[in-house]
């Protein structure tokens, strides 16, 4: 079972990771976290590029390095731990580069699927918790956090309100497969959501 993580900044997904897998481990469910981007060596290298480096950088050269951290993470994490039959929880994928460089950035949805088709390779997750939060909450959150806003995080809160608004749509579009959690209740309230669900896929 594949499930992804998504959601704006600070929407607490790291705080409902960190729940989900303890109860994982009380189950004694196998499992694999991860994250995007950089849940490889290389990856770590592409997120340095993508967060961690000043200068401007083209909207499309983003989109590419999204994708090339997505390709080697499906190929040498994702997949191998499908295979071996674990659930595989990732940090966010694929609807993050339709919500940032998508509904952020302004890049088609269209050209973004086909290049998110070669970079996936038919790991299509199964389902997606999308904790929403309004974007002033977010950073409220981060800022108490105390720690430097990186390069996306540091974008108008304008591009932060379009990438919210298109994780809401996809969300209406793919019913099915997301399921969409208030993130300004209680932690608790938001886990057994979560808990329930993955009960009820496996
Ligand atoms: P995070 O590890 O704190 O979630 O940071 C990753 C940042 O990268 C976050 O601002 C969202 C952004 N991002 C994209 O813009 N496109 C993507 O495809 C992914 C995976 C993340």
């Amino acid at each position: 079972m594949f499930i992804t993580f998504e959601g704006p900044e600070g929407s607490g997904k790291s705080t409902q990771i960190k729940m989900l897998l303890e109860r994982l481990k009380q189950e004694k469910i196998p499992y694999t976290k991860t994250f995007e981007p950089g849940g490889t060596p290389l990856g770590q290298e592409i997120r340095k590029l993508l967060l961690h480096r000043p200068e401007p950088m083209a909207e499309r050269a983003e989109l590419f390095l999204y994708a090339a951290d997505r390709a080697e993470h499906v190929k040498t994490v994702i997949k191998p731990a499908l295979e071996r039959g674990e659930v595989v929880i990732c940090d966010r994928y694929y609807h993050s580069t339709m919500a940032y460089q998508g509904y952020g950035r302004g890049i088609s949805l269209e050209l973004i699927r086909n290049i998110m088709d070669i970079a996936i390779s038919d790991a299509e997750p199964e389902r997606v918790f999308l904790i929403d939060v309004p974007v002033e909450e977010g950073f409220k959150r981060i800022k108490t956090s105390g720690r430097d806003k990186d390069r996306i995080e540091s974008e108008a809160l304008s591009f932060h309100q379009r990438l919210r608004e298109g994780y809401l749509e996809m969300a209406q579009k793919e019913e099915e497969r997301f399921l969409v959690l208030d993130g300004t209740r209680s932690p608790e309230e938001i886990h057994e959501k979560i808990w329930d669900e993955v009960k009820r896929c496996l």
